[in-house]
């Protein structure tokens, strides 16, 4: 039996369903394995811990499958493993968040910080990284359940980190070009609470006071002694590549390349979040708005390199076509994530083994995807 899985609110979970990745707590310890069939006491308990949403084992797959073709056919070994895989494991992810905010709280308190332990967090990342043979990424694949500001600063990492192995950086590169994509915002540390989290409209003084995160985060960063590539990450990684970015108003190559890695990730990340939050998830449109800004904001070549790790639609998932075709993604175009390759299920045919046709929708002008199931 195939099955997928698929992120989904703990509103909506029903008893019975099959947990289909570790679930830890904010500190690290596992609270739910894998395999876990969830009851009805669990979703209380787990809503008690302030989780929101999890992985669970997709049944829609096993109906499409049954309904839809013979035992030799939908998905193949290769594609049993997919749809959504970590990126990086759990524990990784649930430590360096940790790691991030204890940095980030202590260097607020005034206390001593020790960057030796995020250094070591960031090379068991690589590790795992360097591990895969390829990375592709899925839109909603790296958001889990913390509180914002550490997830995000985790997954800024993690993505610059795919950009700079792509980019075939050595080791000790890619050590501080994580490092410093992690701690990237270090300097909203330094910025009072009642600015930063303040609910309402920013008056134009405020938001001044919030972009100078920027220069605050350069120092913070070497003060602890990051090295200088590192720490101008945080002075540079919003400026834009026309120049119209801050603090400096640097223009395409004057930005440090690891500042222009780490501008796509935090942006890439800050709108998929924002999309998963709002409930509001269309891949398409997030890799439209991401595109559109790749003419001001990004630096191309590494904006290529950033798709080229991107699937909109992971193989395994449903699509709805612009002829109203519900189809199912078997297969990727690299560099045209927005145009996969989809098996089309046709209506009303008794013979088994032609209910379906597969299409290469980058071979096609006429059908594109308007919709996901
Ligand atoms: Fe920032």
């Amino acid at each position: 039996m195939v099955r997928g899985m698929q992120k989904i609110y703990i509103n909506d979970i029903s008893p019975g369903t099959f947990i289909a990745k570790d679930i830890y707590n904010s500190c690290g310890t596992m609270l739910v394995s894998k395999g876990t069939v969830i009851m009805d006491r669990f979703i209380k308990q787990l809503e008690d811990t302030g989780i929101t949403e999890l992985f669970v084992e997709d049944a829609s797959f096993e109906s499409v499958e049954k309904n839809s073709c013979d035992d030799s056919g939908l998905f193949d070994k290769e594609q049993q493993k997919l749809p959504i895989n970590g990126i990086i494991n759990e524990k990784t992810r649930i430590q360096a968040q940790m790691q991030v905010k204890k940095i980030m709280v202590r260097y607020s308190a005034h206390s001593h910080v020790n960057i030796d332990k995020i250094y070591k967090i960031v090379e068991n990342i690589i590790e795992q990284l360097l591990s895969r043979s390829e990375i592709i990424l899925t839109l909603s694949q790296l958001r889990s359940i913390d509180d914002y500001t550490y997830e995000h600063s985790v997954n800024v990492s993690v993505l610059s980190l795919i950009v700079g192995i792509d980019m075939s950086l050595g080791k000790e590169a890619l050590g501080n070009l994580g490092t410093g994509a992690m701690l990237h915002d270090i300097g909203k540390a330094v910025i009072p609470d009642s600015v930063l989290k303040k609910p309402s409209k920013l008056t134009s003084s405020e938001f001044n006071e919030i972009k100078k995160h920027s220069e605050y985060g350069y120092e913070i960063l070497s003060k602890i002694g990051l090295p200088e590539e590192a720490a101008l990450i945080a002075l540079h990684h919003h400026e834009k590549y026309d120049g119209s970015g801050y603090p400096m108003k640097l223009k395409g190559n004057e930005i440090p390349l690891y500042s222009r890695i780490v501008a796509i990730a935090d942006v890439y990340d800050a709108i998929s979040n924002d999309r998963v939050y709002k409930r509001k998830f269309s891949p398409d449109k997030v890799f439209r708005q991401i595109a559109q800004l790749g003419n001001t904001h990004f630096d191309p070549e590494v904006m290529g390199k950033f798709v080229s790790h991107l699937t909109l639609y992971p193989n395994g998932s449903g699509v709805i076509l612009n002829t109203n075709h519900k189809g199912i993604i078997i297969g990727q175009n690299r560099f045209l994530p927005q145009s996969p390759v989809v098996r089309i299920f046709r209506k009303g045919r008794s013979d088994i083994g032609n209910r379906y046709t597969d299409v290469d929708l980058s071979q096609t002008k006429f059908l594109y995807i308007t919709d996901t199931f």
